[in-house]
């Protein structure tokens, strides 16, 4: 089932023209407190991430020199072609006695078919007209990992969608971040599954590959939501393919309110401590050769083979297998005292 198809009256509004994009499952890579490009060379980072995509990904990854295509041997997502790799915070669980358990995520499912995943997230690129592909050495951050204003947060790039049913493939809700979406995680004992949405800005000033603050490169542009991104200023005048992160955190197992913390916290949090609004994302383009900009170029869809292009799918085994051993190597699974955090988390 296509989205194009089924789905568009109810996901746009009605005059954004339905269209193919890539949407995909990638498989976690592995859960660390890494971060090479807030902190590179640092093992033990502030807080924890969860990362997917291709095994090249490394505590140091030097945009001129580190060739995620070139080095990586396999990928996690399910494009063969696609060695970039792809990260954000970690959902905890808070419980009544004050210990943590990190929350499992899924795949997702919805009008557009079930995404199988062995944790991590679901990938979208999302064009609208003619985009340019993202250039080798390429990064950028959606969101703010020390926001603690869920008003500086544009709800229509970063949002949080209460699930109330434990099956990925019942679609609740209209499109992306619209409605009853919260900027802030939802804490509802309705809720059973949470959908974090983080949707990058789509703009590019179409020289710098990066920035001092990773984001100063790019801008959203004037539209709003998944569509595309609509048009771009002039100060970053190139329009880029629309990613998307759709990351289904599995709070079935926590949903009791009688678990909960009574003390007045909150039952969900991300790695950072900090409440919702502090949800980043983050994007190294790691895709081989010009096989995105074909995509793009050549409407391929969803997460099949296309051969104009020449990417492939792999199968959910294939993917499920590429994992990397932590390189700042601490338990992340079990119900833990504290959150893995460093002294830094504070003031970053
Ligand atoms: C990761 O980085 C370290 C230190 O910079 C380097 O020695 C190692 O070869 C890198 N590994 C990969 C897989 O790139
Ligand atoms: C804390 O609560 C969780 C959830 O109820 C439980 O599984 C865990 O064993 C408890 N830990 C301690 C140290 O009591
Ligand atoms: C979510 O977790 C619940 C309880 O552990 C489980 O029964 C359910 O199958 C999970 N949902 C998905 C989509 O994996």
């Amino acid at each position: 089932m296509q989205w194009a198809t089924v789905a568009a009256a109810a996901l746009f509004a009605h005059n954004v023209a339905a269209q193919n994009m890539l949407r995909f499952a990638c498989s976690q890579l592995v859960v660390e407190r890494t971060d090479p490009i807030v902190n590179p060379g640092m093992k033990y980072t502030p807080h924890l991430h969860q990362i997917v995509g291709g095994n090249s990904f490394n505590v140091t990854m030097d945009p001129q020199s580190h060739d995620l295509a070139g080095q990586s041997t396999c990928t996690s997502c399910t494009f063969k072609e696609d060695f970039s790799n792809y990260w954000t915070a970690v959902m905890f669980f808070k419980a009544k006695n004050g210990t943590y358990h990190r929350v499992r995520q899924v795949g997702n499912g919805g009008p557009q078919g079930h995404l199988v995943n062995k944790g991590g997230l679901d990938v979208y690129y999302i064009p609208s007209g003619k985009t340019t592909a993202f250039a080798k050495g390429f990064r950028m951050i959606a969101g703010k990992a020390a926001n603690t204003d869920p008003s500086k947060v544009a709800k229509s790039n970063i949002c949080h969608r209460c699930w109330t049913a434990t099956d990925d493939n019942t679609f609740i809700g209209g499109a992306p971040c619209s409605g009853s979406d919260t900027v802030d995680i939802p804490a509802d004992p309705k809720c059973k599954m949470i959908r974090q949405t983080i949707i990058f800005p789509t703009c590019w000033d179409g020289k710098n590959l990066d920035s001092p603050d990773h984001q100063s490169h790019v801008a959203y542009g004037s539209g709003s939501g998944a569509n595309g991104g609509g048009s771009c200023p002039s100060t970053h005048p190139v329009k880029l393919p629309q990613i998307m992160y759709e990351l289904m955190w599995n709070v079935t197992e926590f949903s009791d309110k009688n678990l909960w913390p009574t003390d007045g916290s909150k039952p969900f949090i991300y790695s950072m401590n900090l409440g919702g609004s502090a949800a980043h994302g983050d994007y190294v383009f790691g895709w081989q050769g010009n096989t995105l900009q074909l995509a793009m170029d050549k409407s391929c869809n969803l997460n099949k083979d296309c051969a104009a292009a020449g990417i492939h799918a792999q199968t959910p085994d294939q993917y499920n297998a590429c994992t990397k051993k932590q390189q700042a190597p601490e338990d992340v699974d079990s119900w833990l005292t504290e959150l893995p955090m460093g002294e830094m988390a504070k003031y970053a």
